[in-house]
C-alpha cells in the first residue's frame, strides 16, 4: 500500500481565499491543462456502474488523464468493456461486478481495488436507476429499488471509501447527482438523489478535517445514455407522446438549447479529482444552466 501522505495544511490568500498550499486557485489548474494532458498520473479511480452511459465515459476519460480505474457495474459484461477499451487505449483498468445496493460487496470490492491498484484517490458514485411512475401507483418494491441503489448505495460507498481515504490523509469523493427538481412521475428518484445531495453536504463537512473532498455534479440532461433512452421510451408510453418528443421538450427547458456531452461532464469530474490542486468542496455544479 502507497505511504500514508499528511494533511495538507490550509492558507490564506491576499484576497482572504482559502487556497491549497502554496498556489493560487486557478493557475496551477491552467498551466497544467496548458502544459501537459495528463492530469491524474499515477492515481486510482473508481467509477460505480461505468459498464455503460456517463460512468463509461467518466471512466474512459479518468483513464485518458493517467487515472488507474477499476470499472465497477452490476452487469460483467459491460464492465469487461470497458476496461477492456482503457487497456487499448494504453491505459490501466480492471473490471469489477458487483451491486452497490448490496452493503455487503461494498467493502470486497474496495479491497480488491487497493489489492490491484495499490491505493484509492478518487471514487465517483455515479451508478444511479430511474424508474417513470406516477407518484399514486408506487409500490414499496419500486421505492426500495429506486432509493435502495441510489440513496442507499451511494451512502455506503461514500462511507466505505471516506474510511479508507481517512486512513490514507488524502482523496476525493464525486456524486453523481440530478438535479432539485420536483418529479411527480418519478417521486422515488427524486426523493433519492435529494437524499445524495443531503449526504454530499454533511460527507463533505465530515472528511474536510481529513483532507477527503466530496462533492456532487449534476449532469443536467446528457446525450444519448441507456437511461435518457428508456425515459423518452417510458415517457412516450405513459404520456403518449412520439418517440423523442419529452427529450425535445427537456432540451427546450434548457437555456443553451442543448444536452450535455459525456465528456463535458467527465471534464469537471476530472477538476474535482485533481487532489491537493483544489479547495472544491460539498460543491453541487449543475451543468445544463437550468435554475
Ligand atoms: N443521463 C442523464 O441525462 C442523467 C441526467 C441526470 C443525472 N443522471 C445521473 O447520472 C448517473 C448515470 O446515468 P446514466 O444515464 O449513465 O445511467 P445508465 O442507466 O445509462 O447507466 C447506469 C450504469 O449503472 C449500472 N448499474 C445500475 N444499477 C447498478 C447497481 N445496483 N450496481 C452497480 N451498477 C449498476 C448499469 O448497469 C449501467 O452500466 C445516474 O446516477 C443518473 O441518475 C443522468
Amino acid at each position: 500500500m502507497r505511504a500514508l501522505a499528511g494533511r495538507q495544511e490550509p492558507c490564506i490568500n491576499q484576497s482572504g481565499v482559502g487556497i491549497s498550499q502554496g498556489d493560487s486557485i486557478f493557475t496551477p489548474l491552467i498551466s497544467e491543462m496548458e502544459g501537459k494532458s495528463v492530469l491524474l498520473e499515477g492515481k486510482v479511480a473508481v467509477v460505480t456502474g461505468s459498464g455503460q452511459g456517463l460512468g463509461r465515459g467518466i471512466a474512459l476519460r479518468l483513464a485518458s488523464e493517467g487515472a488507474a480505474v477499476a470499472v465497477l457495474d452490476i452487469d460483467g459484461e459491460y464492465a469487461k468493456a470497458t476496461a477492456e477499451d482503457i487497456r487499448k487505449r494504453g491505459g490501466k483498468s480492471f473490471p469489477l461486478t458487483m451491486d452497490v445496493s448490496k452493503v455487503a460487496e461494498i467493502q470486497p470490492a474496495l479491497d480488491r481495488v487497493v489489492k490491484e491498484l495499490g491505493a484509492l484517490d478518487v471514487w465517483v458514485n455515479n451508478v444511479g436507476v430511474l424508474q417513470t411512475k406516477a407518484m399514486l401507483e408506487l409500490s414499496e418494491e419500486d421505492w426500495d429499488q429506486v432509493v435502495g441503489t441510489n440513496a442507499k448505495g451511494t451512502f455506503f460507498c461514500l462511507q466505505a471509501a471516506a474510511r479508507w481515504m481517512e486512513k490514507q490523509g488524502e482523496g476525493v469523493i464525486i456524486n453523481i447527482t440530478s438535479g432539485q427538481r420536483a418529479r411527480p412521475m418519478a417521486t422515488h428518484y427524486a426523493s433519492s438523489k435529494m437524499a445524495v445531495d443531503s449526504m454530499t453536504k454533511c460527507a463533505a463537512l465530515a472528511m474536510a478535517p481529513y483532507n477527503v473532498r466530496v462533492n456532487a455534479i449534476d449532469p443536467g440532461l446528457v446525450l444519448d445514455t441507456p437511461m435518457l433512452r428508456k425515459m423518452d421510451d417510458d415517457r412516450a408510453r405513459t404520456l403518449g407522446l412520439k418517440p423523442g418528443e419529452a427529450t425535445q421538450k427537456w432540451i427546450e427547458s434548457i437555456p443553451l438549447g442543448r444536452m450535455g456531452t459525456l465528456d463535458e461532464i467527465a471534464a469537471l469530474v476530472v477538476l474535482f479529482g485533481l487532489q491537493g490542486r483544489s479547495i472544491y468542496y460539498r460543491a453541487d455544479y449543475c451543468r445544463d444552466g437550468r435554475v
